[in-house]
């Protein structure tokens, strides 16, 4: 009996999910380390029965046309899945899981440290000697930031992550932490004493606000200006989720002004976003490229955790982790 066929999008995914992979499956992989080409995806997913792909991926109707009434299954090595057109795959019954859980402490840890870089200046610090700045030995107000004892933190989307951020900055001494989410009470987040709030008035009284929701029509832009606007002249704004809930000119532009003393972000539009994109010009932003789950180890178990998905389907059985739908 032939084995079922899987088309990989890049070579550079953990060996460990390829060869989980390989021990039922064909396995066709992409071969260049880099996002698939539209055509080369086109191409290389005719035929298959499962398609194990990357945030990079934009997977819609005209890839499931190319690939087939015989595709069963779409993982991907991501907790984000806006990159998959999901009602597409509901009304053709196609099964999509993604990889939550095994990055949320790797994401996490990384939210904090762009909230304690931001917040206490870290990088104007860093930069300051390299720059022939530090020219008195210690100044009273010189790089002067907040940290986050006694501050309000505002968590807009309190999902896994959320509350393993939450989790991580209790032991800072915050004053409170609010939170708002589409989907409200969260219990485990209200236990650790999260209060919900409307989000007008969580951007009004928080001292850094933290982006942590899915990118979907209701998040998309979320940060706009008229947030901006609301929030502190003070406040720290983070972003680990998906660039496209901010609305990049408004940033900007409050960064600029002084709406908002200070950035940080892991996602942004483009990525990777050009050198001299005016983001870079900004001498309150930090800007890093996308590496919120960048730990060898949680790659790896994402990539596993993916491969699982694909053969428990091939096998007849449900998702480990499926997409809710
Ligand atoms: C995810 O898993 O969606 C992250 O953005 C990748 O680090």
């Amino acid at each position: 009996m032939s084995k079922p066929k899987v088309f990989v999008t890049r070579p550079d995914v953990p060996q460990a999910g390829i060869d989980l992979l390989k021990e039922k499956c064909d396995v066709e992989i992409y071969d260049q380390p880099m996002p698939i080409p539209r055509d080369a995806l086109i191409k290389g997913v005719q035929g298959k029965d499962a398609l194990y792909c990357l945030l990079t991926d934009k997977i819609d109707k005209d890839v499931m046309d190319a690939a087939g009434p015989q595709l069963k299954v779409i993982a991907t090595m991501s907790v984000g899945f806006d990159h998959i057109d999901i009602n597409e795959c509901k009304a053709r019954n196609i099964a999509v899981s993604n990889t939550p859980d095994v990055s949320t402490d790797s994401v996490a840890e990384l939210t904090v440290t762009l909230l304690l870089v931001c917040g206490r200046r870290i990088m104007d610090s860093a930069n300051a000697i390299k720059n022939g700045e530090w020219i008195y030995s210690w100044s009273p107000l010189w790089l002067c930031g907040r940290g986050l004892t006694n501050s309000t933190i505002g968590i807009v989307g309190m999902g896994r992550i959320g509350q393993a951020v939450m989790k991580r900055l209790l032991p800072f001494g915050v004053k409170k932490v609010l939170y708002y989410d589409l989907f409200h009470p969260i219990k485990p987040a209200e236990d650790m004493g999260a209060q919900y709030v409307e989000f007008e008035e969580l951007l009004k009284e928080s001292d850094f606000v933290v982006a942590m929701c899915n990118l979907s029509e209701q998040t998309k832009e979320l940060f706009n200006a008229k947030a901006f606007s609301q929030m502190k002249p003070t406040a720290v704004f983070v972003n680990t989720s998906r660039g496209g809930v901010v609305q990049q000119d408004d940033l900007y532009e409050a960064l600029k002004n002084g709406k908002i003393r200070a950035a940080g972000l892991d996602v942004m539009i483009p990525e990777p976003l050009p050198r001299d994109h005016k983001l870079t010009t900004l001498p309150n932003i930090v800007l890093l490229p996308h590496v919120g789950s960048a730990e060898e180890a949680a790659r790896i178990e994402m990539a596993t955790l993916a491969a699982k998905n694909i053969l428990s389907v091939l096998d007849g059985k449900p998702l480990v982790t499926p997409v809710p739908m």
